[in-house]
């Protein structure tokens, strides 16, 4: 059991930091971040935390080397202040696409960032829906990964949508897609979806399944350009789909992600809140959900030392209402 919990934030995220203290009947801790005229970043923890079970929460979003650094030093400056245990709270983890080594003379970036993360000094990091699963075995420390996958589910299941079927993007999220198939109780289609090398730009070329006359639902775990999701809309429209939405963890939306979903037959994207929605990015067609609740639960949990896989169920719901 360890002493008080305390929650400090970076400038990433705010909002979502301060819904999940608000969650837990907390406040944020104190600390100020100073960027000096050479780009350095100071931080200085303005309070006490000798002993206590700190959670550090900062995602990644643009700026995102300068968020990362700022976690970084945060999570260092925690340590010399003799925090007992540190957790980073990563809604939305870096680099989490440079995974693999498929190219030669190239790095596994998310490798490097769960060395730096354990070199500044954090004991734990609490991440939700990564790239690949398996990038949490990448971590020398206990790596929890949250899925928005029972609030994403719960929304569609709320909406009452009839004749559904759960889409995978491409074959490598089809075992994925399978488990939201199996909560709405849908058929799942998968599309064969090719991209070559760097290029964000992606081409599907096959559609597996029957779409024909059916409501699609894609899930995947990130949408950056947008230029797969518009691909999919137009191959499942081809294929004969009626309505078409999506529901994906992390809205990066970059580029011209925004305008090119608002002219589409897109019917709705349903993003989270890891990454930051800016107010020039809110359009009637993209829906946000919080993540809050199923942070603010995991983390309960993780002080209390209590499990947290019952949150895969229910997405923290029941619990923090
Ligand atoms: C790819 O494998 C991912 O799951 C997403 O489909 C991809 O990252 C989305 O990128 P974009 O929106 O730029 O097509």
């Amino acid at each position: 059991m360890y002493n008080q919990l305390k929650i400090f934030s970076g400038n990433s995220n705010p909002d979502l930091a301060n819904e999940i203290a608000k969650h837990l009947n907390t406040e944020l801790g104190q600390r100020e971040i100073i960027k000096f005229s050479n780009e350095n970043i100071k931080v200085k923890i303005t309070e006490s935390v000798r002993g206590q079970d700190v959670f550090v929460v900062q995602t990644s979003c643009p700026p995102v080397s300068d968020n990362i650094m700022e976690m970084l030093i945060m999570i260092h400056a925690l340590r010399g202040a003799s925090a007992d245990r540190i957790t980073a709270v990563i809604p939305y983890f870096p680099y989490v696409r440079s995974d693999k080594k498929d190219e030669p003379r190239i790095s596994i970036t998310a490798k490097l960032m769960a060395d730096l993360i354990k070199t500044a000094g954090a004991d734990r990091v609490l991440t939700m829906d990564l790239h690949a699963a398996q990038i949490q075995g990448f971590f020398d420390m206990p790596a929890d990964q949250l899925l928005a996958l029972p609030i994403l589910c719960k929304y569609f299941i709320e909406k009452n949508l009839q004749n559904i079927v759960v889409v995978a993007g491409d074959v490598g999220r089809a075992k994925l897609n399978i488990k939201y198939a199996e909560r709405l109780k849908a058929p799942l289609a998968i599309l064969e979806k090719r991209r070559d090398g760097d290029k964000e730009k992606a081409k599907v070329a096959n559609v597996i399944g029957n779409v024909k006359g059916k409501t699609a639902i894609m899930f995947d775990d990130e949408i950056l350009t947008g230029g797969s999701l518009m691909e999919l809309v137009k191959a499942l429209k081809r294929e004969g789909a009626v309505d078409i939405y999506a529901g994906i963890t992390h809205g990066i939306l970059s580029k011209r992600a925004v305008p090119n979903i608002a002219r589409s037959s897109l019917k709705e994207l349903v993003i989270t809140n890891t990454v930051p929605l800016p107010k020039e990015k809110q359009i009637d067609k993209i829906k946000v959900l919080s993540v809050a609740k199923l942070f603010a639960k995991a983390i309960e949990n993780i002080h209390l030392g209590r499990p947290i896989s019952t949150l895969f169920q229910t997405g923290g719901e029941e619990e923090c209402s």
